[in-house]
């Protein structure tokens, strides 16, 4: 009999990737997609340990999955990713209702594990025994073998995918899990990226978006030949057929003149740059060991405008990080007035066991400061976003078009609108420079690049009219589409979206 997997996914992109891949194998296996815990033959959850409260989120969903657990013994629970690796058998001591636990980098062996545990060999524990385990060799051959098969259902559309260039992060910055449960930086080879992207276009992909932690650190060095991702973006921007490459996320001191030169010169490179400053004031990122001052960040920001001027650069930033003043936040709040990011992703600090901070700095900064200057920054960042969106308003945009917005996605669900294709819906896409746009237009545009003439704007996204025109290298419009989309699921749970951790 068919089993059935429900996966949640929590945190950044790679787990999203990570999600995909084990889902992936397992259909291989003859497995389907669950609708719900309750319908599954096996519930994994893909964590994520970069703050306290994105495994607070699994600790709960764990706690409900218990009651199903009791009821069908038979039932298989998995915790996979960064949370499985950094806490081990500490997820069985607090619930001992798992059976799978599996670091990332050993969720090629799930469909394997899983025949274990099925087969009756009692709670397996998956994960790396120490930062440097296995020879570089063999983690580069798993995870070679492991990438190539992918899953359209998975992805966060039919039509756009992710691609690892790298794995791990060596960087260390004082206060981030990563490198302690994602190991060590290790670069694919250029090869398989580039055919793995090649396959993905031939599966229908129009837009890629490589990912790794710090992947303009990306290096490749064979036969006194060294890639870099400058290099890496001219072999995409050359296939046939694929109209997008994105690239996530960037490391200001690796931001080098060859690769803001490649996002300048290549047509199909988005103009859109994260970009993560982290902080404004030069002694707190001398304690998060970012390793830049905050001279070199605006250095580099000044050569990427003046490269560029309409590119759009994103950033995140920690609040309340250990002994922060007023003086400091202010400069953190300078910075986000001046640069006026597209967007930032704004978190309040949260210490991370394993980590310098959280063995030599103390968690100084109360709850309520913290909050409160996270209130601020994002007030101050929403004015930024909002400005550079009103700027947008009478220009005429190309729109990768990903799906139903979110608001006629709810009304579709609850009042059961027509979903023809035929009918008018919002639709939701995107700009070359990352910038959401939602306009009216039939279903049957998803997944297409058409030309929208901006009317209005708003913080999060701006909203125009599908311009009559099409756009010259689209086809008319009154063409079949080549792909035909599934509605996202209700829940969106297995549909590869991860929430924001
Ligand atoms: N290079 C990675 C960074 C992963 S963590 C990437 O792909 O984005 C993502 C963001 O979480 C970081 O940029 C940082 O702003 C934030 N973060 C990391 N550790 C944190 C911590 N201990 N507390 C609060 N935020 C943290
Ligand atoms: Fe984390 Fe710094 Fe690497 S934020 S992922 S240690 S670049």
């Amino acid at each position: 009999m068919t089993k059935r997997l429900w996966i949640d996914t929590v945190g950044c992109q790679m787990n999203v990737l990570d999600s995909e891949l084990v889902v992936a194998a397992l259909r291989r296996q003859g497995w389907q997609m669950a609708q719900s815990p309750a319908d599954a033959d096996a519930v994994f959850y893909n964590t994520c340990s970069v703050r306290q409260h994105a495994e607070d989120k699994v600790y709960s969903a764990l706690g409900r999955v218990r009651a199903e657990k009791a009821k069908r013994p038979e039932l298989v629970v998995g915790v996979l990713g960064c949370m499985a690796q950094k806490d081990q058998e500490l997820v069985r001591k607090r619930a001992p209702w798992v059976d799978l636990v599996v670091g990332p980098g050993q969720l090629h062996r799930v469909p394997a594990l899983i025949d274990g545990v099925l087969a009756g060999s009692g709670p397996m524990i998956e994960v790396s025994l120490d930062r440097a385990a296995g020879s570089r060799e063999s983690v580069a051959r798993s995870f070679e073998s492991y990438d190539p098969d992918r899953d359209p259902e998975m992805r966060p559309t039919p039509f756009q995918a992710f691609v690892r260039t790298q794995t791990g992060c060596d960087k260390f910055c004082a206060f981030c899990v990563v490198p302690r449960v994602r190991g060590p930086e290790q670069a694919r080879p250029p090869a398989a990226i580039l055919a793995e992207a090649r396959k993905l276009v031939d599966e229908g992909c129009r837009e890629i978006t490589l990912i790794g932690q710090t992947v303009n650190s990306y290096r490749w060095s064979e036969e006194g030949r060294t890639t870099r991702l400058s290099d890496l973006l001219v072999d995409l921007d050359a296939i046939d057929g694929l109209d997008r490459i994105r690239f996530v996320t960037n490391y200001p001191r690796d931001m080098t003149d060859d690769l803001i030169h490649a996002v300048r010169d290549l047509p199909k490179v988005c103009h859109y740059l994260h970009v993560p400053a982290q902080h404004g004031s030069d002694d707190v990122l001398k304690r998060m060991k970012r390793g830049y001052t905050i001279g070199e960040y605006l250095e580099m920001h000044g050569r990427l405008m003046e490269a560029i001027p309409h590119a759009a650069v994103t950033s995140d930033f920690i609040v309340g990080f250990c002994g922060e003043t007023d003086d400091e936040f202010g400069l953190m709040l300078d910075l986000v007035q001046n640069l006026r990011f597209k967007n930032s992703f704004i978190f309040k600090y949260s210490p991370r066991p394993g980590t310098k901070a959280f063995q030599r700095q103390p968690d100084d900064v109360p709850e309520a400061v913290k909050k409160e200057r996270h209130r601020l920054l994002l007030e101050a960042q929403t004015e930024a976003s909002l400005s550079g969106n009103v700027a947008m308003v009478g220009t005429r945009q190309k729109v990768l078009v990903e799906g139903i917005s979110r608001r006629d996605e709810k009304q579709l669900t609850r009042d059961g609108l027509d979903g023809s294709s035929e009918t008018d819906l919002q639709l939701s896409g995107r700009t070359m420079c990352d910038r959401i746009v939602v306009f009216d237009a039939p279903q049957r545009l998803i997944g297409r690049i058409v030309d929208v003439d901006i009317l209005a704007a708003g913080p999060w996204a701006v909203s125009g009219t599908l311009a009559l025109e099409g756009s010259p290298q689209e086809p008319a419009l009154d063409e079949p589409l080549v792909h035909s989309i599934a509605m996202p699921t209700p829940s969106g749970k297995q549909a590869g979206h991860a929430n924001p951790a």
